[in-house]
Formats: structure tokens, C-alpha cells, sequence
């Protein structure tokens, strides 16, 4: 048995949508019925880090950690599906290179931690698949052969939204019309570097475990809501082209209206769906108003939008808005909600997953 150590670290930050991925045409495989497009937030404040390391003397079985908790890698699963399909491209790295150790016949065991409430409408799934792959893939040295949106593709497997978070900055998660999913990956819209000057302020409304999962939901919206099926093919496809040229012309009236119409189409259609889905509550909705208020304000002195907000599967605010106009927004939000403690919600935009060490 060698003495080598093979282990690797790596963290993931959270993507927010700005054009939600809402809705699943294969369950199995996680294929969307429409793009998405978000932004990458920094690592400092929401990040998932996490290790794998792979043995010989490990028995048989992969095994996985989550906030110190061991989590059931079921045959089916999620899970099981990223880790074999990380094993495969290992595998075909040892076919052609018979001087490799055979990590990919090795149980791995992987540890994983959120800094921040897990399942609570903060993307955690996100990051922390995002982790996962990024992990496995230093762990195996599949990079530079296997692309980054070739991992994206296995970590769209674990939570759709995962893909999103192999890169920092402006991401697409084009849905792809495949039914084997080979073309349903994220792709780089900008870098971060691109845009540095817009941030992201996280309004935790509550940090509780969102009521319905969004799996659950989609299936539901997907099953019953005809709003769904009106955005997939008449209001997403012309906004992801608009977004992105806003991205690329660092135009943020066009970025922002998108933004804030987006989170309100798709919040309408869990409100379309049967049972419907409540996912904002009214401290969210009073968020909304102020943002509302604030640009209109702002518009009136002919200074254009201040801010623009986006909710996910819960009740927690995630407000865009270029760096110069955030004093004025923390300070109108503190204002209204002087009980509210900002001390973990600020949030630069941030450079997507990476290695730190092996
Ligand atoms: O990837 P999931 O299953 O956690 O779904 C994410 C869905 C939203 O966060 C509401 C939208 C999105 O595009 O991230």
C-alpha cells in the first residue's frame, strides 16, 4: 500500500438566480424546462467546504459527512450518482495512463460543511454539491482534461442549481434539449471581473427549513400550473438574451427590472400552482416595496434604479445593486427593520469554486 495521502479541499460559494430555474422536464437526470442565469457570491459569508480523500484501506462503501452528521448515500440517489460518474472520469484518466494509482477502485470519504443554515432558501444545496464535485475532481486531477462545464454537468445531477457555482461571476445554466442531458450545462456569461462593482446584500428573513423543498414544488408547479408553461416559452428565453446583454453592457436598469420581474413571474407561478406554494411571507413582501419605493425615488431624480431584489424557494431577500447605492440601501432597510442584523449578509460577488489545498 502507498504512503501517499490522497485528499483535497475545496470550497464552493452560493449562486442566486437572477432567471429562476423552476421546473424539471426529467427528474431523473435534472434537466430543466428553461436556462437560469445567476450570480456567483463571494466565499467569505455563504460557502460550502468540503474534503474527500480516497484509500485503499477504506471497506468498501463511499461515505459522506454533513455538518458533522453522516448522511445515507442511497443506491438510487443523488449522491451516488455524482460520485460514480466522478469515479468514471477518473477511470478513463487511468486508461490511458497505466501509472496512476487506481483511486477510482478506492471508497472515498467525503466531509462537508456549510457555514450557514442548510435548506433554508440560501442555495445550500448549491454550494455544497458544487464542493462536492469540485473536491472529487482535485482529488482525481481531472482538470485541465475534463472542462469545467463538463463537471457542471455531473454537479447539475446532485441539485440543478449546483452547476451554477463551478464559476464565479455571471453564470448561464442553458437547460439544453438532449434527452441525455449532454448539453444541459453552465457556461461563463462574464466574469466577475467584468462587473465588480455590483453586490449583493442577503436580507435573512428567516433561517428556518423551507416548507416546501423545492424538488416537491417543481414537480407540483410543473404538474398543475399553466403560468409555468407560458414562462418557459414566452418570457425566459427573450429575458436570458436581455440579461445577458445588460451583463455585458454593465447596464443595471435593464439588469434590475429583469431581476425583480423574474423573481415575481416565478414566485406567480408557485402561487399558480395546486395546492399553491407560499414562499415569501410579508416581511419579504414589505422588502419588495421598499426596494420599490426606493427606485422610484431614485428614478424620480432622474438617477435611474437603486436596487433590485430576488427571492428563492423562501422568504429571504437577496438585493443586486451597484456598491455606491448600498449605504443608502442598508441604512432605509435599517431604518424599517431596526431589529435586523447585518452583520453576515453582505456579500461581494465572488469568483466560483476552487481548490485550496491537496
Ligand atoms: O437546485 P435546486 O433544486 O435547489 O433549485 C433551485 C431553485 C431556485 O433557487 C428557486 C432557483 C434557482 O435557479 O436557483
Amino acid at each position: 500500500m502507498s504512503s501517499t495521502i490522497y485528499q483535497a479541499t475545496c470550497s464552493a460559494p452560493v449562486n442566486i438566480a437572477v432567471i429562476k430555474y423552476w421546473g424539471k422536464r426529467d427528474t431523473s437526470l435534472i434537466l430543466p424546462t428553461n436556462d437560469s442565469l445567476s450570480v456567483t457570491l463571494d466565499q467569505d459569508h455563504l460557502r460550502s467546504v468540503t474534503t474527500a480523500r480516497a484509500d485503499a484501506s477504506f471497506d468498501g462503501q463511499d461515505r459522506l459527512w454533513l455538518n458533522g452528521e453522516e448522511e445515507v448515500i442511497k443506491p438510487d440517489g443523488r449522491l451516488r450518482r455524482c460520485i460514480d460518474e466522478m469515479k468514471k472520469l477518473r477511470q478513463a484518466k487511468e486508461a490511458k495512463d497505466a501509472s496512476l494509482p487506481k483511486l477510482s477502485e478506492w471508497a472515498v470519504r467525503v466531509c462537508s460543511e456549510n457555514n450557514f443554515p442548510t435548506a433554508a432558501g440560501l442555495a445550500s444545496s448549491a454550494s455544497g454539491f458544487a464542493a462536492l464535485i469540485a473536491s472529487l475532481a482535485a482529488l482525481y486531477e481531472l482538470q485541465p482534461e475534463v472542462s469545467t462545464s463538463e463537471l457542471s454537468r455531473i454537479a447539475r445531477q446532485g441539485s440543478g442549481s449546483a452547476c451554477r457555482s463551478l464559476f464565479g461571476g455571471y453564470v448561464a445554466w442553458q437547460g439544453g434539449e438532449q434527452a441525455s442531458g449532454q448539453d444541459s450545462l453552465a457556461v461563463e456569461v462574464a466574469p466577475q471581473s467584468h462587473w465588480p462593482d455590483l453586490q449583493a446584500l442577503i436580507c435573512v428573513v428567516s433561517d428556518a427549513k423551507k416548507g416546501t423543498p423545492s424538488t416537491a414544488g417543481m414537480q407540483r408547479t410543473v404538474q398543475t400550473s399553466p403560468l409555468l408553461q407560458h414562462r418557459i416559452k414566452d418570457v425566459v428565453p427573450q429575458r436570458m438574451k436581455d440579461i445577458s446583454a445588460a451583463i455585458q453592457n454593465k447596464d443595471f436598469d435593464t439588469f434590475a427590472n429583469i431581476t425583480m420581474a423574474d423573481s415575481n413571474n416565478f414566485h406567480a407561478c408557485c402561487l399558480d400552482t395546486a395546492p399553491p406554494i407560499f414562499y415569501m411571507n410579508d416581511v419579504s413582501r414589505a422588502i419588495v416595496q421598499l426596494t420599490e419605493e426606493l427606485n422610484r425615488a431614485s428614478e424620480a431624480e432622474g438617477k435611474g434604479k437603486l436596487a433590485a431584489y430576488t427571492y428563492d424557494a423562501g422568504p429571504n431577500a437577496v438585493l443586486y445593486a451597484p456598491k455606491a447605492n448600498m449605504p443608502t440601501i442598508l441604512q432605509t432597510i435599517r431604518h424599517y427593520f431596526p431589529n435586523a442584523d447585518f452583520d453576515d449578509t453582505f456579500d461581494l460577488l465572488g469568483k466560483g469554486a476552487n481548490a485550496s489545498h491537496r
